[in-house]
């Protein structure tokens, strides 16, 4: 160890501190997870702000749960406001189960098959094959389409995300469009909102069988089941043809090039002349950020896809004979990729 000592910087030995401190994220996750489990933010905004209290409702042991509480004041979620009495800060808020982008589902996610995923992530690089599959036996959407449980966590988790980014949708002018295809629209929070917005649009749903339901559901919820097609199918197969708006939002991302090239394909054949696709995405930037870069290795221990920037989308789009004619900014790093067919 001496012999390389001299070509060694001055803060040599801070930042091996600095690393174990890095180290300690996972802890983080952890933390958060316990609290978004145990509905800690939720306990606490309803009036339950002692240990005792809290111990009690979620049925933990009190020394253990003042533990994880006093972690979670030095992360920010809570604060003790005296001893053994805490609150919730702005980011614990953001926890709770019912407020708007709650970052709750997310949390269980991350916490649990996501987490394992990414602790698994040296079999993705040795590999090139996501982590999730060598855990769980089966892909994401195969787990997920046996886990009704875990279904709903993941659809909360998306349409929590969607909440930053409809803000920024407001502002599209849908009005020139009489049908909306939501390609793997998912249990349908984007399209409800865009028809919610445009009341003579119609709409028409493709997911996976095992989804379909919870779509319907929140379109006869939503008051839109009688304006709303909601389809079963495989999207690399076929997409619906009587669109003049397409959407694919969270799901180039999912796949790797040549997949992506493939279902942008299908949609293309099935594009009416003159139809839109919108492809709604966090892009990366030029050079990556540190969530964006962290983002690509969610992708490639959970699924097989990965972050691009404009650029990458635009290749592929252009593979598939799609002309990129915009791009505009979203609120939260996302981005709508417009593209026309000629
Ligand atoms: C990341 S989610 C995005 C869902 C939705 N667009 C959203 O924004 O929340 C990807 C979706 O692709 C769907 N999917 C995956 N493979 C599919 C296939 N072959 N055909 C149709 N849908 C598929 C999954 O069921 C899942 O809902």
């Amino acid at each position: 160890v001496l012999k390389f000592a001299g070509s060694l910087p001055p803060e040599h030995l801070a930042n091996a501190a600095k690393v174990r401190s890095l180290l300690l994220g996972r802890l983080v996750t952890a933390a958060i997870g316990a609290a978004a489990q145990l509905r800690l933010p939720d306990l606490i905004a309803g009036g339950q702000g002692t240990v005792d209290q809290l111990a009690k409702a979620t049925s933990t042991d009190p020394p253990g749960l003042y533990r994880l509480l006093r972690a979670l004041t030095e992360i920010g979620v809570v604060e003790e406001q005296s001893p053994g009495t805490f609150g919730l800060t702005g980011l614990g808020h953001a926890l709770r189960d019912d407020v708007p982008g709650t970052a709750r589902p997310s949390a269980l996610l991350a916490s649990g098959e996501m987490g394992q995923a990414w602790d698994c992530l040296l079999y993705s690089v040795r590999t090139g094959r996501p982590a999730f599959e060598n855990v769980f036996g089966t892909d994401l959407f195969g787990y997920l389409a046996e886990r009704p449980e875990r279904r709903e966590v993941f659809y909360a988790s998306q349409a929590a995300d969607l909440e930053a980014t409809l803000a920024g949708l407001a502002s599209v002018d849908l009005g020139g469009y009489q049908t909306i295809v939501d390609v793997a629209g998912g249990d349908g929070a984007l399209l409800a909102a865009l028809l919610a917005r445009h009341p003579q649009g119609r709409g028409i749903l493709l997911e996976q069988e095992s989804v379909v339901p919870a779509a319907r559901q929140r379109m006869t919820e939503t008051g839109l089941a009688d304006r709303c097609e909601v389809v079963s199918g495989d999207m690399f197969t076929a997409v619906p043809g009587e669109g003049d708006l397409y959407l694919m939002r969270d799901i180039l991302h999912d796949w790797p090039d040549e997949r992506c090239v493939e279902l942008l394909s299908v949609c293309r054949a099935a594009m009416p002349a003159g139809a839109m696709l919108m492809v709604i995405e966090r892009v990366a930037g030029e050079p990556a950020d540190q969530r964006t870069a962290l983002m690509d290795l969610y992708m490639l221990s959970v699924l097989t896809g990965q972050e691009r920037t404009v650029g990458q989308y635009r290749g592929l789009l252009d593979r598939a004979k799609l002309c990129l004619s915009a791009v505009r900014q979203l609120p939260a790093g996302a981005v709508i990729l417009t593209a026309e067919t000629s």
